[in-house]
């Protein structure tokens, strides 16, 4: 049933700071996979044995966010769905397929403009749900989904680890924001919550997908062996961790409000990843692999990598400091980026996993 979860969507609306805006390394991630996603689809859903009288087909996208990527990636469902049915229904007399959409995300989530901006009804070729709730529970019926996607959303936990912000814990991560992996006490603490947190994600998704049905997940993880602080994105928050001690200092915030501030993400290594979802017996696994990403090799720029993390984090900036100092801490990340830039070509590179799971 539905489970509470810490939640901090990305930015709203569609003005220049939205995520509507600023999700294009995450478009980059989805394009990438987009012919895998298809090619499985094509040879191995298998509609007749899902329900020979299937006639509506739901996708569910866990953690859809505002757009626009959701909508790609259930259009290249669709599009696949339509053409397998169509092979399928040359030998079988299978009937004619409606399509519905769960779009799911935090309450909090923008669903206005998620529903402001999506393609027109003359364009969709499915019916429209919003769902809103932590998608570490229950959001949906039992055996109610036939393809589930995700990209870019489990390494939001439900909560940051009570002991890493706890002053007399050895996991207490006083000088840093996020879980960068340069103190293990802290790296434990958020690898439990991490485990427990994706057992929820599969159980959850277990119950709801009908047995046959894909649930398919696409992510960032880590090298084994490599910790995040060795990657620009965890160099890039290490900085706003810097920026917002320089704050202090100026007396925007104080070091104690810092000191309790831990992002609620964890970004796991592929080992880890793979040794939860095998525990999970419910699941076969038909794929799991890195796939390369496009922006991977280039030199980001810095307003690219600003903007990027605003949109990605001010809602949990905004929550613990208060909505004035998002501007200021922006401004003071893109000026140390250009006085120090990042080096992409000694940063070790985050992995993007791509998977696909069927309900046994
Ligand atoms: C980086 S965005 C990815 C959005 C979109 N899937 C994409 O690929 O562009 C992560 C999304 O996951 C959502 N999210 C994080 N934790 C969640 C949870 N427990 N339940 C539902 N959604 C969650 C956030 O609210 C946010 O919209």
């Amino acid at each position: 049933m539905p489970t509470s979860s810490q939640s901090y969507p990305m930015s709203g609306g569609d003005d220049q700071h939205s995520y509507i805006h600023n999700s294009s390394y995450q478009k980059a991630g989805i394009d990438g996979v987009e012919e895998k996603t298809r090619q499985y689809i094509l040879e191995n859903l298998d509609l007749m044995n899902l329900n020979p009288n299937l006639s509506t087909f739901t996708i569910a996208d866990f953690g859809c966010s505002i757009g626009p990527n959701t909508f790609h990636a259930v259009q290249n469902i669709i599009d696949t769905v339509k053409l397998k049915h169509l092979k399928e229904n040359q030998e079988n007399c299978l009937g004619p397929l409606e399509f519905q959409v769960c779009f799911n995300d935090q309450r909090n989530n923008d669903f206005n403009t998620l529903f402001r901006t999506q393609p027109s009804s003359s364009e969709r070729e499915y019916f429209s749900v919003g769902v809103p709730g932590s998608f570490y529970g229950r959001v949906l019926p039992r055996n109610s989904v036939h393809i589930g996607h995700t990209s870019y959303t489990t390494h939001w936990l439900s909560k940051v680890p009570d002991n890493v912000c706890d002053k007399n814990s050895p996991a207490w991560n006083k000088n840093y924001i996020q879980c960068n992996d340069l103190i293990e006490e802290v790296t434990n603490a958020y690898k439990v919550q991490f485990k427990k947190d994706m057992k929820g994600f599969l159980e959850a998704r277990a119950e709801e997908l009908v047995p046959g049905g894909l649930m398919i997940a696409l992510g960032q993880c880590l090298p084994d062996g490599v910790g995040l602080y060795e990657t620009w994105q965890g160099i890039v928050k290490d900085i706003i961790g810097d920026c917002l001690m320089d704050m202090a200092k100026s007396g925007v915030t104080t070091e104690e409000k810092i000191e309790l501030f831990n992002l609620p993400m964890y970004f796991p290594q592929f080992s880890e990843l793979k040794e939860e979802i095998e525990q999970n017996g419910s699941f076969t696994i038909e794929m799991m692999e890195t796939v390369s990403h496009s922006l991977e090799t280039m030199q980001l720029t810095n307003d690219f990598i600003t903007s990027m993390y605003r949109a990605i984090l001010s809602t949990v900036v905004e929550e613990h400091f208060g909505a004035d100092v998002v501007d200021e801490l922006f401004d003071r990340l893109a000026k140390k980026l250009s006085k120090h830039p990042i080096d992409f070509e000694i940063c070790k590179k985050q992995m993007v996993y791509y998977i696909v799971l069927k309900r046994k």
